[in-house]
């Protein structure tokens, strides 16, 4: 069954323009791209190939030059639908100490819900179930600034849950954490995704994270160079190189086991697809 979509970009391009108000070169040049409802859509790409931007057009922080952002069949142009498309799509940074507002861990997940003008026992509730969502429930009362960065991200992500959103985008959610804390993370990804049915956009410089996305986009200087699930796109090492990034330590592994004679199927981009294929090849 095909799944909603949530965001669609239609031909977007798009450009900054500097502080004389010049328009700069483009910086998004007929991006066509859909996040549905329930899938977990990594985004790659090399440093200034237009990924962020993608995600500030996402929930209407910018709107096309040419071409249409929809979410939810909303157009981000229309201004009287802001707030409509800001319930609908959230949006996590990079950063986790620039997105806490509050002292205590559950106001900052109220803050947003709150502001969207939910009364309790509504706001109560909807807080209570984002922090459960997020596992942070037991450090409700806890001050964020005490708590470890993949901590922080899941506040922030707890956040966007209490809003109701249906679908999040994360600008590389993990890039300042340690590898627990990048763990922590992805591991809510995939509950996002399978207990709530929401569409999560991940930007990520992270191969493995990539790996376990459902499907994966590559940007190239501002277009999409390459689209497809993750399996498919890793079969393209030369190119993927080329545009500045790599394949998983998986696929590496795998490449040259198969080099050195070991017969392994093509496809092998995690650990958990070595390890299957690595058993039949020896087992039977
Ligand atoms: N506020 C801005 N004003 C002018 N140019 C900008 C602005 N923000 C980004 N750019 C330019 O737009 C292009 C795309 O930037 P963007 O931040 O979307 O890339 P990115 O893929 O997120 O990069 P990174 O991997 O470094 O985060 C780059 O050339 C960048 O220099
Ligand atoms: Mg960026």
């Amino acid at each position: 069954m095909a799944s909603e979509t949530i965001i669609k970009f239609d031909n977007v391009s798009y450009r900054y323009d500097n502080e004389d108000g010049e328009l700069l070169p483009l910086v998004l040049k007929n991006v066509s791209l859909e996040l549905r409802a329930g899938e977990v859509l990594a985004v790659l790409g090399h440093n200034g190939s237009g990924k962020s931007t993608v995600a500030r057009l996402c929930n209407g922080m910018a709107v096309p030059e040419s071409g249409k952002v929809t979410v939810a069949g909303m157009d981000t142009a229309d201004e009287s639908l802001d707030l409509e498309i800001r319930k609908t799509v959230g949006l996590v940074m990079q950063d986790p100490d620039n997105q806490i507002v509050a002292t205590v861990v559950e106001e900052d997940v109220a803050f947003g819900p709150e502001n969207l003008g939910i009364p309790n026992p509504e706001l109560r509730e909807r807080v209570d179930a984002a922090l459960k969502a997020v596992d942070m429930y037991d450090l409700r009362s806890a001050e964020p600034s005490r708590l470890s960065g993949g901590q922080k991200q899941r506040v922030a992500i707890a956040g966007v849950i209490a809003m109701r959103t249906r679908a999040v985008v994360m600008d590389e959610p993990t890039a300042m954490l340690d590898p627990k804390g990048r763990e922590e993370v992805m591991s809510t990804v995939f509950r996002l995704r399978d207990e709530y049915g929401i569409g999560v956009m991940l930007i990520t410089h992270y191969m493995e994270e990539a790996a376990r996305a459902d499907r994966i986009i590559v940007m190239d200087h501002g277009t999409v160079a390459l689209e497809g699930a993750p399996s498919e796109v890793f079969k393209n090492e030369k190119e993927l190189i080329s545009l500045g990034l790599d394949i998983p330590q998986s696929a590496k592994l795998a490449s040259a086991l198969r080099t050195a004679g070991v017969a392994l199927p093509e496809g092998i981009i995690t650990p958990a697809g070595l390890i299957s294929a690595y058993g039949k090849e020896f087992n039977n």
